[in-house]
């Protein structure tokens, strides 16, 4: 008897299995456009300094690896969701877990829902983060979506999500990306914010917001302001926050997951039945990158460090983005929509044929949807992916 006989194969995860394919080719001039990380202007991975600098103080100061509470650090949790939500975010309100990442966070939110009969059903937007749907799926809620971004005019659907969401039934959960959406780069303004909030009180629909990016888009205390107006005005929200991308520390799994519950006593309960969720998968949170995130947030001038090396990061994108415009245009292409949008990401427009051919032609590599990450530009590669994307057929 062969006990796997019943097991198929699953597909290769489109980002990861696409890394694989560009560090197997062997071209010296290949670019990699579609890894989710930030890179230099030499293209390398880069460990923020002032990461570095706590990770050195994290070394002398904690001497044991003893297990974390099962919710995590209260402090770096407390000051993760300072950072997430603002200052004068009711702390009665709120409860706080550590997680596994960003990803962590969103299983555990998923779970808490099935488990606790919330809700069953979570609309996610059209586009999306492509490990969105499963993640949900696998926790057992419906997932439907909402149209969010054409790839053709390169512009939000606004419009149609309104009226799309206003269909769904009420007590839905809704996918919210706080900032810099992934893959399109496109983002509500703040008044589009407002508007979407009171459709949802309107329609009892339930926020879930996504925030990986937090300080890729315009600046940290803009990035969250979807965050910050939603949980004073909702009775419930949920929040998954990832430190992966905005301290660079992503194989450190830290993130974090929030709840705004309508009043103590029920946000007590809750937070009570998020422990039993976490207990049960991963049991506590791993301590590393919490400890690195914690040195720099509970440390004036560090923060002050992370602030500026978070707008050197955010500035090189935003160049890169003007200087590509600039060149497609020189080319007769207009890529305006290029520059508008925010964080790493872009939906290109891009067909799957026309993905194809950039990565065996020019050994340029992007997932499948035409999705490019910026940081995977440099004013060394630039003019050569200019010429390749301007040529193509
Ligand atoms: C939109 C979005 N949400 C969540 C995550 C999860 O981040 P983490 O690596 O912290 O799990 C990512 C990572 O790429 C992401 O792009």
């Amino acid at each position: 008897m062969n006990w796997l006989d019943s097991v198929i194969e699953a597909p290769v995860d489109p980002i990861f299995g696409l890394n694989t394919r560009f560090v197997e080719d062997k071209r010296p001039h290949k670019v990699n456009l579609g890894v989710g990380s930030y890179k230099t202007e030499d293209l390398q991975s880069y460990i923020m300094p002032v990461v570095l600098k706590a990770e050195q103080l994290v070394l002398k100061k904690y001497i044991d690896k003893e297990y974390l509470p099962i919710g995590g650090d209260p402090i770096y949790g407390a000051k993760a969701a300072e950072l997430a939500l603002g200052k004068d975010v009711d702390k009665d309100r709120l409860a706080i877990i550590q997680t596994v990442g960003g990803e962590g966070a969103l299983r555990l939110g998923a779970e808490f829902l099935i488990r606790n009969n919330i809700c069953d059903t979570i609309a996610i937007s059209d586009p999306t983060w492509p490990n969105h749907p499963p993640t949900f799926t696998s926790a057992g809620l419906k997932v439907v979506t909402y149209p969010y971004h054409d790839k053709e005019t390169h512009q939000l659907l606004w419009e149609p999500m309104l009226e799309s969401l206003k269909k769904l039934p009420k007590k839905s959960a809704v996918l919210l990306h706080a900032c810099c959406h992934n893959p399109s780069g496109c983002d509500l303004s703040e008044s589009q914010w407002i508007e979407l909030a009171n459709i949802m009180l309107e329609h009892e629909l339930l926020p879930f917001f996504d925030c990986a990016y937090q300080g890729f888009g315009e600046h940290e205390s803009k990035d969250n302001f979807s965050m910050r107006y939603f949980a004073n005005k909702f009775p419930v929200v949920l929040y998954a926050y990832s430190f992966s991308k905005n301290f660079g520390l992503y194989a450190e799994r830290t993130g974090a997951f929030f709840l705004i519950g309508k009043n103590p006593e029920t946000t007590k309960k809750a937070y009570s039945q998020l422990l039993t969720v976490a207990r049960y998968s991963y049991s506590n949170p791993p301590c590393h990158g919490a400890r690195i995130v914690k040195e720099v947030l509970t440390d004036e001038i560090m923060t002050k460090e992370w602030h500026d090396q978070i707008k050197a990061m955010r500035d090189r994108i935003a160049d890169m983005r003007k200087v590509f415009v600039q060149k497609m245009k020189a080319k007769g292409v207009d890529w305006s929509f290029f520059q508008a949008d925010k964080g790493l990401f872009t939906l290109t427009g891009l067909s799957k044929n026309q993905v194809e051919e950039l990565i065996q032609e020019h050994a340029i590599f992007m997932p499948a949807n035409g999705r490019i990450n910026v940081a995977g530009i440099s004013h060394k590669n630039c003019d050569y992916i200019v010429d390749a994307f301007s040529s193509l057929s």
